[in-house]
């Protein structure tokens, strides 16, 4: 899902787990504009990247000019603006998702694409990252591939989604 007016990103804080997760950071330091850096975290994390819309959304959330989220986000190399890799995968591997099998699915997809963690395959076609939690707990292990959640997954059908997305080039 694409998330391109501010009016589609407050519409789909109820929907979307990357969105919830975003929420609930800005909301645990009560949209302080000096959370700034800890929001931008979660929304690399969430996402794999920072997405245009997604700076502006922060912006307006902690009253910020778009221009300082631009700045920072440009300074800090840990910070991407742009997916890594045509397609993004980012596996979740915190708590929960690590007891149902997380660390199995990771080390199947490594092996498959022959892909480090917050690299990217070498034709450019897959990039993986890993985040703590996606906000989703319950339906884990949990994946984002491209926009799209991948619930309650495991390591077959993970590679089953990925090889076909990277097949369709
Ligand atoms: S630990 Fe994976 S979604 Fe929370």
């Amino acid at each position: 899902m694409a998330h391109n007016r501010l009016s589609d990103i407050r519409a789909n804080l109820i929907d979307d787990a990357r969105l919830k997760r975003v929420n609930s950071v800005l909301s645990k330091y009560q949209r302080r504009p000096d959370s700034l850096i800890e929001v931008l975290h979660v929304v690399q994390e969430s996402y794999g990247y920072i997405p245009l819309p997604m700076m502006r959304f922060v912006a307006q959330e902690l009253r910020l000019p778009p221009s300082r989220l631009y700045g920072v986000v440009t300074f800090y190399h840990f910070f991407s603006t742009k997916p890594k890799g045509k397609h993004t995968c980012v596996l979740c591997t915190g708590t929960a998702c690590h007891v149902k099998g997380s660390k199995a699915i990771l080390s199947a997809i490594q092996k498959r694409f022959d892909v480090a963690v917050g690299e990217v395959t070498r034709d450019g076609e897959l990039g993986l990252q890993t985040a703590r939690c996606l906000g989703c707990c319950s339906l884990g292990p949990v994946a984002v591939v491209d926009d799209e959640i991948v619930a309650k997954t495991d390591a077959q059908g993970m590679l089953a989604i990925l090889e076909k997305k990277v097949s369709s080039r």
